[in-house]
This record gives structure tokens, sequence and C-alpha cells, in this order.
């Protein structure tokens, strides 16, 4: 089986073609291209993803990035099996784009269209490079827009047991970066500042929430950090930025990995996995390996490429999707606000 993966929800035009066995096993998968265009540069002058330019943008490059993806792939149209893409969430002008363009390519080349949940995708990013892995497992999947814990039962049977009420991990990490001079996006920059930094520096509050609850809540952690820095400036005290942000990442990277490995021991599991954007980030990585091997939990995480937006991870569902549950209908919407229940 060839799938060819299109993923246009936010800020990446990313087309990737996956070869499977049939199986439903992702040791047989074999990621044959994985093309990313990212768009990070257009919308760094205004300070985070303008959605109408990220449309157009889309609309520019989606035909030639299919093109590379069939290339480095040595396939051509003919040779495709099955096509996903992201219908949700996400932005709805950018979700149009690749979900039109994968429609197309089904109605043409007259075969099965998949759509696919980009939360789920995030997760699945973790087969591709783990291929002994199999459900149950517990997920942290930490984005832009998601902060949720996730009990992954089995292929397509998920638990939500909990999700951020306010700003989502990588939201926090933009804004508080923005708020510390630092480009876009934010979550790079202060991952790689932190590293000169000291991350007791300062002791920003942690939001741990009622006892019990694997919600997260990021919103007080980024006003705290702007009112610290709000009064050092008036008080004319000098800031250090790596030292803030090391404080910061800390605080975040605490939570995250309190309740991710609480979440494992109540689902009695003895693995966890990152997903999403957050997930590449240095400290989270080291500091979850580093706190789960204590407990005897194992953790996995895909190469930061693949925890970032890409379509590998959305060629990945489309082929356990299409074994389990076949193919989407073809007036399948976008859905800006799709949930994974
Ligand atoms: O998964 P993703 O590419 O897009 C969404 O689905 O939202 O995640 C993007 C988010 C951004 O907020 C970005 O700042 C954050 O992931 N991010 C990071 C790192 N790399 C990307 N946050 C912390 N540390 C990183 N190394
Ligand atoms: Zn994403």
């Amino acid at each position: 089986m060839i799938i060819i993966g299109i993923e246009t929800s936010c800020d990446e035009t990313a087309v990737a073609v996956l070869e499977g066995t049939g199986d439903l096993s992702p040791s047989g998968l074999n990621l044959r291209s994985n093309i990313i265009a990212s768009q990070v540069k257009l919308h760094r002058q205004f300070g985070g993803v303008v959605p109408e330019v990220a449309s157009r943008k889309h609309v520019e490059t989606i035909i030639p990035v299919i093109e590379k993806a069939l290339d480095k792939a040595g396939v051509t149209l003919p040779d495709i099996t099955a096509v996903s893409a992201t219908y949700g969430p996400g932005l709805v002008g950018a979700v149009l784009v690749g979900l039109s363009a994968a429609k197309a390519l089904a109605v043409a080349l007259n075969i099965p269209f998949i759509g696919v949940n980009h939360i789920e995708a995030h997760m699945y990013a973790n087969f591709l490079e783990h291929p002994h892995l199999r459900p149950p497992f517990v997920c942290l999947v930490v984005s832009g827009g998601h902060s949720d814990l996730i009990y992954l039962r089995d292929y397509g049977d998920y638990e939500v047991l909990g999700r951020t009420r306010d700003d989502a991990a990588g939201e926090a990490f933009d804004k508080v970066a923005r708020a510390l001079g630092l480009d876009y996006p934010g979550g790079p920059a202060i991952d790689e500042v932190s590293k000169g930094g000291n991350p007791s520096a300062v002791r920003f509050p942690r939001a741990f929430l009622e006892a019990g609850s694997y919600d997260f809540s990021f919103s007080g952690l980024k006003t705290s950090v702007v009112n610290y820095l709000a009064k050092a400036q008036s008080g004319g005290e000098e800031i250090s930025v790596p030292d803030i942000a090391a404080s910061f990442q800390e605080a975040v990277v605490d939570v995250l990995v309190d309740k991710t490995l609480k979440a494992a021991s109540k689902k009695h599991t003895p693995i966890v996995a990152l997903a999403g954007g957050v997930a590449a980030n240095s400290r989270l990585r080291q500091e979850l390996y580093l706190r789960a091997q204590e407990r005897g939990v194992d953790v996995k995480y895909p190469s930061p490429i693949l925890c970032t937006d890409n379509a590998a991870m959305v060629t990945c569902v489309g082929y356990f999707q299409l074994l389990l549950k076949g193919s989407s209908p073809l007036d399948l919407p976008a859905s800006p606000s799709l949930s994974l229940e």
C-alpha cells in the first residue's frame, strides 16, 4: 500500500508518502518522503500566524509540494493506493486547501480518501519511529493549539484524561517569548536561550489544579512572567532573559511531566509518549525521560521534525484508519474545532 498524506492545518504545507505492508502493525511501515514547506518566515513579521496569509500561501505551495513528495518517494500518481488529509482541528481556510487537494486526487485517481484528525496524527508520529510501540499507552499531546493527556487504549480508541483550561502549552511558550523579545515561534527560541539560563532563578507558579485532575492551565504562569518583567522594568532592574526563559520553561515542564506520569500510573501503563510541537522541547524530553526512569516507565517521542506539523503523521493515521474503518466520505467538511472523542 502506498499512502499519500497532506497537512495544511496551520502554517506548514506538508506532503508525505508512506509505504505499508497492509498489516495492522507499525513495523512494516516505510516513510518514503516527508516534505515540509514552512511559512514561519512569512508569519514572523506579524509575530504569529495570520490565517488568511496562511491559506493563500498553502494555495500557492500545495501542488509543488505534492510533486516534490512523489518525486522524492520515487512514485507516480498511479502508484498511490489512498490519499489522506487533515480535516481538523485547525484554521478552517488553511485546512480547506489540503483537504480539497486530497479529495481532488481521490476523485481523479479513483482511490479512497481518508480524513484525519490532526491531534490523532501527532500521536501516530510515534509509530513511525518506534515500530515496536503498541497501544495501550498514555500520550501527552502538546502543541500550539492543544495540551491534551490521552489514554490511547487501541488504534482509534481514545480517552481524553485531561486538557488545557486556557492557553495551550505552545501558546504559552509563544506569548512568553514575545514578552521576552524573542523571535516567533517562541518555543524553539525559549528552548535555545534557556540552555544558558538558570531554571531555578525565579520560582514561577505551577498550576497543578485540584488533586486528581489531569487538566492543565498555563495562563496564570504566563501572566506571572509578564508581571515579573513589568515590575523589574519599572524598578529599573536588569533582567536575564536566559534565566527567566529557563525558569518559565521549568514551570511548564514540571507540570507536564508530573501529570503525564500520574496518568500512566492511573492507567497502569508502563509506556508514555510525547507528541506535538512542544514535544520537541529538549528540557521536556530530558526531564520526562529521567523522572519516568525512576518509576520504571518507558518514554517514547518522535524526532523533532516529526513533533512539529508534518504530513508523515497524517499518512500514518490514514494507513491505520483505512485498514480499520475504511475510507471517509468525499463530502467530509473541514472541522476547525474537531475533538478526539
Ligand atoms: O504541533 P505544532 O507544530 O503546531 C500545532 O499543531 O499547533 O506546534 C507548534 C507549537 C508552537 O507553539 C511552538 O512554539 C511549539 O510548538 N514548539 C516548541 C518547540 N518547538 C516548537 N515549544 C517548546 N520547545 C520547542 N523546542
Ligand atoms: Zn500540530
